[in-house]
């Protein structure tokens, strides 16, 4: 008997992302899936298959971890393969090519409600403390070390050119975590957001007290 879509695109993101260790783990997307759907109760009459699609696949076709080209074609493959009509993968395309922060960071840049919940919930999985492990994660696969000590925190924190700080798991707080509570498209998750806020202004804090116990010439 032919699975139902989501069902097979669940088994298909698994086997995409079983020997991941970037921060996008199976256990990423599900948590993504998950805040979705919570996400989604408020809204009713949004397209929850599309929701629930878009979570699943959004990261099988992410240029850092595949060659984009190719994912696509494997994921066209694959949905029609599912039967899912062109009108449902447009739909779905559209959520997982335009949420991501690199294309949109500006509030309201999103044209469905859709596509903003999809990428409220990936945000929110990039903050709080799992938001702060898979930072770490992906800097030390990508060969990224955890800090450079070239700035102090205040410094870090009014610094106007973040481009001239070199790359480090805790240079992407500035460049993009802490941005992220202010960038949430549905009041449940900016409400979301600022807790998880709150926990990386705290975990900053203390990371950059113990640095400096570490660093200081005794
Ligand atoms: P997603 O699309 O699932 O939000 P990304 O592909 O942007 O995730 O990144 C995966 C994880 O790694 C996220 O938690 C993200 O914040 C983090 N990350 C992305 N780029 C960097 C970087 N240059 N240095 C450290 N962490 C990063
Ligand atoms: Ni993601």
């Amino acid at each position: 008997m032919k699975q139902h879509p989501i069902q097979a695109a669940e088994k298909y993101m698994r086997k995409a992302h079983q020997h991941d260790s970037s921060g996008h783990d199976i256990a990423h997307v599900l948590r993504v899936r998950n805040l979705a759907v919570e996400i989604a109760h408020h809204y009713p009459s949004a397209d929850h298959y599309h929701i629930e699609m878009a979570s699943l696949l959004h990261d099988t076709v992410d240029d850092k971890l595949a060659d984009p080209q190719s994912a696509r074609q494997t994921l066209l493959a694959f949905l029609d393969e599912q039967g899912v009509s062109s009108i449902d993968q447009e739909a779905i395309f559209y959520i997982i090519d335009h949420m991501r922060f690199r294309k949109t960071k500006a509030v309201g840049t999103l044209k469905t409600i859709e596509a903003q919940i999809v990428q409220d919930a990936d945000r929110l999985d990039a903050i709080g403390a799992i938001g702060i492990a898979r930072t770490f994660q992906f800097a030390g696969h990508f060969n990224e070390p955890m800090w450079t000590g070239t700035h102090c925190l205040t410094e870090m924190q009014q610094l106007s050119d973040i481009d001239s700080v070199p790359p480090s798991a805790i240079k992407h707080f500035f460049e993009k975590l802490l941005k992220l509570k202010d960038l949430m498209n549905t009041p449940v998750a900016i409400d979301m957001a600022q807790q998880r806020h709150n926990f990386l202004e705290q975990f900053l804090q203390q990371f950059f007290d113990e640095w400096d116990i570490e660093n200081r010439t005794h």
